[in-house]
């Protein structure tokens, strides 16, 4: 039997739509068990300075449907040191919170593992990035949400596209990333998707777009996600257009549009599940965890294996990219 009474909840880096549902099922599970719970404002840098407050089953209420996040996120550079992380600690233990379930992505428990480890204070994890890059979780909450945006988005680029007979770069987000790339990129039918994890090369991007001018395609769309190393969609394109006198060449940067909006339902029961799982692992005492989703099953992820372990892009779906693009 857990000795554990009171535990707070946090969102903590870029923010993801359906943390908001994430909360909720934190807060309802953990009232369920006899639980008190904190919300705690503004991440990180809510915790050195104390902002926390109780919250009830109504104050979750009518916020499931909800983007951005209620309890605020930031991202907080005094959390960086020890003597930040002290004071948090501090602030913690005068308001009697016993455990802390972190919602966020790796920087966020980068610095829970530390917590943790530095003041003996179990902290849980809830992947939420809409950059889908956390190890050892199919799906992070706001990923659905965030490529439902760019497929929308793309889809309304290529009727203007085709229309001119224009090529398209439209730039997503991934700093580190191409999972949000090349999902949208094959749900959109596009012509290249330029990714981190691929080597990417100018010549032979040439060569490509040749082929499909030859082929007369009436509109080209690239998809390039922001951490791409040869630079972003601008600098590409750039590169590029010098070459393609024949071709009208635009770029579109989709930006923190692709963060916001109200969640997709799978990003919502994602989000209700893994809030729930959370706090069965609190409850099981559990801690420097993340919860995640493989196959389907709600699995427990050590901190550090997540953290140590890059999250690999489906080679297959690059391959089906490549194969419909022709
Ligand atoms: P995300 O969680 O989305 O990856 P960030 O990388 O911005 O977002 O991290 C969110 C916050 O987590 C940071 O602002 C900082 O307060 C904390 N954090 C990130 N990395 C570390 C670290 N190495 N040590 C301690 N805290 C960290
Ligand atoms: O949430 C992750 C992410 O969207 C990255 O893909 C992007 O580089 C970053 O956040 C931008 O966040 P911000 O503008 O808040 O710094």
């Amino acid at each position: 039997m857990t000795k554990i009474k009171r535990i707070g909840v946090l969102t903590s880096g870029g923010d993801a739509p359906g943390m908001n549902a994430a909360i909720r099922a934190v807060t309802r599970k953990a009232i369920y068990h006899g639980l008190e719970v904190y919300g705690i404002r503004h991440g990180y840098e809510g915790m050195i300075n104390g902002w926390m407050k109780q919250l009830k089953s109504h104050s979750v209420s009518n916020i499931i449907q909800r983007g951005g996040t209620i309890l605020k996120t930031a991202r907080c550079k005094e959390f960086m040191t020890i003597a930040g992380r002290k004071k948090a600690h501090e602030q913690l233990v005068a308001n009697e919170i016993d455990a802390v379930v972190v919602i966020g992505g790796d920087g966020s428990f980068q610095g829970a593992r530390k917590m943790s480890e530095e003041f003996d204070i179990p902290f849980v994890g809830i992947p939420g990035t809409i950059d889908n890059d956390l190890y050892g979780t199919d799906y992070t909450i706001g990923y659905d949400t965030a490529l439902n945006t760019v497929v929308g988005a793309v889809d309304k680029i290529r009727d203007t596209a085709s229309s001119h007979n224009r090529l398209f770069f439209v730039e997503v987000m991934g700093r580190d990333a191409g999972f949000l790339a090349l999902r949208s990129g094959v749900a959109c039918g596009a012509e290249a998707v330029l990714i981190p994890e691929v080597k990417t090369s100018v010549n032979q991007l040439k060569s490509y777009l040749e082929e499909g001018f030859k082929r007369k395609k009436s509109s080209i769309i690239i998809i390039v996600a922001e951490g791409e190393k040869e630079g972003g969609a601008y600098e590409i394109a750039n590169k590029v257009k010098k070459d393609f006198n024949e071709y009208d060449v635009k770029v579109t940067v989709l930006g923190h549009i692709q963060r916001g909006g109200s969640p997709s339902a799978f990003d919502r029961v994602t989000a209700s599940k893994l809030g729930v799982a959370a706090v069965d692992a609190i409850l099981d005492d559990q801690k420097s965890i993340m919860v995640g989703i493989v196959n389907n099953k709600i699995v427990h992820v050590p901190f550090n294996k997540t953290l140590k372990n890059v999250k690999k892009i489906d080679g297959r779906l690059i391959e089906i990219s490549d194969i419909l693009s022709i």
